[in-house]
């Protein structure tokens, strides 16, 4: 089947950069990216990054993302934002990072309130799922993985389904230089991502939906994983702090 899904390059900063060094590096990736056509660029600075950032990407082609949120609009949830707060910042958010599963005690049910949530207020959700080392050496890696999807999923209308965007990253490849392999990253994905959603929701619609890599993508690796047809992009980490190396991550998806 022929898919007309654009790549998408997400840099996911982590808590990483003060707002003086995140409109640093905003400029710099807004500069580089100009010429570069087909391919959609995400930055997700901190919370408290935000709103520089915004001022700096307005008008370019590059997109904004935040790292987390709560599902309620407002209320007494002290150290949380909210939807209806994003959506005055940014496009997009980032849910159920495995480091927020793994520190912060996300659960699957929570990430599949904030899936809601945030499509309920217009952005667009990054959704991580990936096995750790364990569930991996255990050959539990496709079954974990369907699962999480299908939870992440659940109640979500075919329409709401395809405008999410999912990132497969498996726990042990985050920030350890340890890389999944491409071709094995790629069948996960097609098979037990794609195809949870093939089952959900038929098959047209997991051929619209994106899913990423992530986990340890350089650009020495990003072409080897962009040249798997079920690959869509990558959400990075380590490699999105610098301008250099995130532009070269940029142009690395334009094989596609
Ligand atoms: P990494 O992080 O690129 O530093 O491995 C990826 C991620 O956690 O999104």
């Amino acid at each position: 089947m022929v898919t007309m899904r654009t790549p998408i390059i997400a840099g996911n900063w982590k808590m990483h950069k003060t707002v003086a060094e995140a409109i640093q590096l905003a400029h710099a990736v807004c500069e580089g990216v100009v010429n570069m056509e087909g391919v959609d660029v995400v930055l997700c600075p901190p919370f408290t990054a935000l709103s520089a950032v915004k001022n700096i990407v307005e008008g370019t082609k590059v997109g904004l993302g935040a790292q987390n949120m709560y599902w309620e609009e407002q209320g007494a949830f002290t150290g949380e934002v909210s939807p209806l707060m994003l959506v005055e910042l940014c496009g997009y958010v980032i849910l159920g990072h495995s480091e927020r599963r793994q520190y912060f005690g996300e659960t699957d049910e929570g990430v599949n309130k904030k899936i809601k949530a945030a499509q309920s207020h217009g952005l667009t959700p990054i959704v991580c799922v990936g096995e750790n080392l364990a569930q991996n050496e255990a050959g539990e890696t496709a079954e974990f993985v369907g699962g999480q999807v299908k939870a992440a999923f659940a109640g979500l209308s075919a329409e709401d389904a395809v405008k999410v965007i999912v990132a497969y990253e498996p726990i042990w490849a985050i920030g350890t230089g340890r890389n999944a392999d491409p071709t094995t990253a790629n069948s996960i994905i097609g098979l037990s991502i794609r195809g949870m959603l093939a089952d959900l929701y038929g098959e047209d619609s997991a051929q619209q939906i994106r899913v990423q890599y992530g986990g340890s993508v350089k650009p020495e690796n990003v072409e080897s994983y962009m040249s798997q047809p079920d690959i869509d992009g990558a959400l990075v980490g380590g490699a999105s702090l610098k301008p250099d190396s995130f532009l070269a991550l940029v142009k690395g998806a334009l094989v596609k």
